[in-house]
């Protein structure tokens, strides 16, 4: 794609930023949908973030996506001029420049996780009506617990490695969350199970939980996406369950950042689920 003058920009912050796929996944839309804008990867150190978050509007750019380490930074620099559920969470992953030069914080993540589930298997199906099972208690479940609750699910059991941050992010997040410990895990009558944890993750050790109390029509969602089927998501389907892996919450938060800055809603579609991941 050859850009204009007037092309609109976006991009990623991070640091380091080298591992992210949103420069693939945007760029896909952008020449797809041929639009007159880029989306580039800024790496950015922790120290030079304020200076870069105040210099986006002045550059001409229509917004961001922040990455790891500056998601609760974001939240802070943004002041008032935040969505609800983004403080809920605690973390901006998305800035919106308004056209007064202000920057909107966002969050999407719940977002993506909710629509991916959604997409793959509608909510008529009734697993959102039972015990949703949430494994991990960082910066990816507070987003997905956010959304179970917001769905309506009528309990989340959460277990994480430091119960502490399990019980803050229930008290941060609020409604009917319940912590567990792991080797008391309550998986009976559970319609969904989703790993938040980096288990499973190439290079990190595999999830070792035992499925057998876990009702054969749960759905089993990992969101990790590297690799696509991680050694979870193949002993649940091994054994009978429906699998969601981690690529489509990845595409499906960055739907509404992409909405938000170009105008044009992108698709998620399979031949994309296969662009992002080669490389
Ligand atoms: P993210 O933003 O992806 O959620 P994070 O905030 O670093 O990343 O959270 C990582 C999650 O994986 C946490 O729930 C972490 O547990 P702790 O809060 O106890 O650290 C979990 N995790 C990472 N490595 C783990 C391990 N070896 N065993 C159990 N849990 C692990």
């Amino acid at each position: 794609m050859i850009l204009s003058g007037k092309a609109k920009l976006a991009g990623v912050l991070g640091w380091p930023v080298g591992h992210s796929r949103s420069p693939r996944l945007h760029g896909y839309w952008l020449d797809k949908l041929g639009i007159d804008g880029a989306y580039v990867p800024l790496a950015v150190q922790p120290e030079d973030f304020a200076a870069v978050f105040r210099a986006l509007p002045k550059m001409g750019f229509v917004g961001a996506n922040v990455t790891v380490p500056h998601k609760e930074e974001a939240l802070r620099l943004v002041g008032d001029n935040v969505e609800p559920l983004a403080r809920r969470i605690g973390a901006v992953n998305t800035l919106v420049v308004e056209p007064d030069g202000a920057i909107r914080g966002l969050n999407t993540d719940a977002f993506g996780f909710m629509q991916n589930l959604l997409e793959t298997h509608p909510a008529s199906l009734g697993y959102l009506n039972r015990p949703a099972v949430v494994l991990g208690a960082g910066g990816a479940a507070r987003a997905v617990v956010a959304a179970l609750v917001d769905a309506g699910v009528p309990q989340v059991r959460l277990v994480n490695r430091n119960p502490q941050r399990a019980e803050k992010l229930a008290a941060d997040i609020g409604g009917p969350i319940t912590v567990q410990s792991w080797d008391r895990l309550d998986l009976e009558g559970g319609g969904l199970l989703v790993n938040t944890t980096s288990l499973g993750m190439t290079g990190q050790p595999p999830l070792d939980i035992d499925l057998a109390a876990l009702p054969l029509d749960a759905i089993v969602n990992d969101i990790v996406y590297a690799p696509l089927m991680t050694d979870l998501l193949v002993r649940a389907q091994g054994r009978g369950n429906p699998v969601v892996d981690g690529l489509g919450m990845l595409l499906w938060q960055a739907v509404r950042g992409f909405t938000l800055w170009f105008g044009q809603q992108p698709e998620v579609t399979a031949e994309m689920r296969d662009f992002v991941l080669s490389s």
